[in-house]
């Protein structure tokens, strides 16, 4: 059964773990004699509780004193943006196919755009890194039983939009709000605690938000630049305008994408989840960034709409069908990693307007799984 080795080397294991135990009695006796001696002062552990979260709050005015932040100038991709303003869609004589559209599975945009097709593999297998992250109030995209018109929220919903809506009478209202999960239910505490928030600004448990995180290969991958505000910096930074206007559109889509996930609000720990600024979180236990639609779109946002569209296209964009549950922590502790990084990005700290849902005609039909 047992070599002389295996023999030896178990006494000897033993005479390590008769060590260790030795060792933790002299700690035991130490730990004893300071409690003693702590007893009088009973604030002992609170008082180590303060130091701890000092420590923490410590780390903004830290940044504030840092050389990584001495100058401007260290930014590389600071005014990297290579403007290209929106236009009247009907003046396009081939209007981009824009974002965010229906993302429900099955659904056929009816932009006819050719041969064109999203990039489908991870971005990082592309060279692609995110360089910004910011989000939506309700979402820009649209999946059925998921975040569409019959989602709620503490201040309600958006309606199914008119054009999608021939056959009923609708008032057409255009809102800077998108759509709802259907997660909300004003009787369960975790939708209608407050929550404190410390780092984001303007939000509120309990509502939908589209978190977006556009990624490029040509952004400061992997740099202490990587992440930008406003996101066209970090998208362009390594991309000058004289390559830019030898791109064909498969190569833009190829090396621009971004994920889009959508999530509502709880105030519940259970659903805290530490690295949002990473990118869209993804997770097969959790049924996270699994059911991901990908299409070819356009950037986004409430300047655009289906008059209004989007010149920067034809980009990737790959969205997470299902909505989720994520804590209000997990949201302001990207907000606060968000303020670490060397590029001032307090303009992302707020929810940003939804577009409307972008009308058939200018959603590409390449919608793949
Ligand atoms: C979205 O697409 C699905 C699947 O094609 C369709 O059933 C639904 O009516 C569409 N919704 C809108 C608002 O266009």
């Amino acid at each position: 059964m047992c070599s002389p080795t295996d023999n030896k080397d178990s006494t000897s294991a033993l005479k390590g773990a008769v060590g260790v135990l030795s060792l933790s009695t002299i700690g035991l006796l130490v730990a004893t004699i300071v409690l003693a001696t702590n007893n009088s002062s009973e604030e002992a552990a609170p008082s180590v509780k303060a130091a701890e979260s000092a420590t923490t709050l410590d780390f903004l005015s830290s940044k504030e004193a840092s050389s990584f932040f001495a100058s401007d100038e260290m930014n590389k991709c600071a005014g990297a943006k290579l403007a290209v303003d929106n236009q009247l869609c009907a003046d396009l004589e081939v209007p981009g196919p824009q974002a965010g559209g229906n993302v429900t599975k099955g659904y056929v945009g009816e932009l006819d755009v050719g041969d064109l097709t999203p990039n489908t593999k991870q971005y990082f297998q592309s060279s692609m890194c995110p360089v910004n992250v910011h989000w939506h109030l309700g979402s820009e995209h649209y999946s059925y039983g998921e975040f569409d018109e019959n989602g709620d929220g503490p201040h309600g919903n958006i309606p199914r939009p008119d054009w999608a809506n021939r056959d009923l009478a609708g008032a057409g209202e255009s809102v800077p709000d998108g759509f709802r999960c259907h997660h909300f239910d004003e009787t369960d505490a975790k939708f209608t605690t407050k929550y404190e928030w410390k780092h984001c600004e303007g939000m509120e448990v309990g509502e939908t938000y589209e978190v977006h995180w556009p990624h490029s290969a040509a952004g400061a991958c992997g740099t202490v630049n990587q992440y930008q505000t406003p996101f066209y910096d970090g998208v362009f930074c390594n991309l000058p305008m004289e390559t830019f206007v030898t791109l064909g559109a498969q190569d833009i889509a190829s090396a621009v994408g971004v994920h889009g996930q959508v999530f509502t609000v709880v105030n519940d720990e259970s659903y805290f989840y530490p690295d949002m600024i990473r990118g869209m979180i993804v997770d097969p236990d959790m049924n996270m960034g699994q059911d991901v639609a990908m299409y070819t779109g356009s950037t986004t946002g409430d300047s655009r709409s289906n008059e209004m569209c989007s010149q920067y296209a034809p980009i990737t964009w790959q969205v997470d069908r299902k909505c989720h549950m994520i804590s209000a922590s997990s949201f302001d502790k990207l907000c606060y990693d968000m303020k670490m990084q060397r590029d001032d990005m307090s303009d992302d700290l707020h929810a940003h307007g939804s577009r409307e849902l972008v009308m058939d005609s200018l959603v590409a039909n390449n919608q793949a799984n």
